[in-house]
């Protein structure tokens, strides 16, 4: 069932969005080759605390094993999921964090991918690819559409360049809990899936791929989503609200980018 907001609880998860792009900054500013996962989960969690919020991901479960950190940082090939662990950042890696935290009731949700040092071309149209991707799904999010339009949108950008939509992965509902519905695909048909109405609440994130699209699971732990063929895939991810009939961003990569650009 999904759950409307009302425009009180998007002005919560706009709190927790505000927080959550400030999360992103903090981590951007260590973000290095030489520099480990677990110390850009420490970053993170630190300051999610120190804030007076909690990690959305920490202790985390569908009934399995409990998610262990506050990101989830994946590192080229691995597609979303990577759990912190001590591998140290690479010249030429790239890397999606991604981080949730709940504030006041509400969670946000927001991923970014960074290229560490001298990622070449290809890697960097890539990045550039998906975070666009993101954006032209933003642009189809608009009361009235459905969320095909969405889908649409974001898989014809991804494929014009060749690259592949990793469609077993999706977005979904945000809210009091992490993950609401409804399912948000990457992909889809004009005009088809849920009419997206007032008060509907989304993370969007499209996981886009250099090479094929088929995923595969890690062998170490319960969590990993790996690229099929071991190359790299990117992801980015917004938390979206339609608010008094118009689109909000409630997450914002500006934090993030003056971090990178300064
Ligand atoms: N943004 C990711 C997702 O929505 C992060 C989930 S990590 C988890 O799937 F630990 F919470 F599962
Ligand atoms: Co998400």
């Amino acid at each position: 069932m999904i759950y409307y907001k009302t425009v009180e609880q998007i002005d919560y998860m706009k709190q927790s969005g505000i927080l959550l792009s400030n999360v992103h900054a903090e981590v951007a500013k260590h973000m290095k080759a030489g520099v480990s996962l677990k110390f850009l989960d420490s970053v993170a969690q630190e300051f999610i605390e120190k804030h007076h919020a909690k990690p959305s991901f920490l202790g985390y479960s569908t009934g399995g094993e409990e998610y262990p950190a506050s990101l989830c940082t994946s590192v080229n090939e691995v597609i979303v999921h990577g759990i912190p662990n001590d591998y140290e950042l690479k010249d030429g890696d790239i890397l999606s964090v991604d981080c949730g935290v709940f504030l006041n009731g509400f969670h946000a949700d927001c991923a970014y991918t960074y290229g560490v040092g001298n990622i070449g071309k290809k890697k960097q149209q890539l990045l550039d690819v998906t975070k666009t991707c993101l954006s032209k799904g933003i642009a189809a999010f608009k009361k009235g559409n459905r969320l095909g339009d969405v889908g649409f949108a974001i898989e014809s950008y991804a494929l014009s360049f060749g690259f592949g939509v990793a469609k077993q992965l999706t977005g979904h509902g945000v809210g009091k809990d992490l993950h609401e519905d409804p399912v948000v695909l990457n992909y889809g048909k004009r005009g088809k899936g849920k009419k997206i109405a007032e008060g509907l609440t989304i993370a969007l994130e499209p996981m886009i791929t250099m090479g094929t699209r088929d995923v595969k699971y890690s062998k170490e732990d319960d969590w990993a989503v790996c690229t099929k063929d071991n190359q790299p895939a990117a992801h980015y991810e917004h938390t979206l609200a339609i608010c008094n009939g118009k689109t909000e961003i409630l997450t914002s990569f500006e934090p993030i980018e003056k971090v990178l650009n300064s």
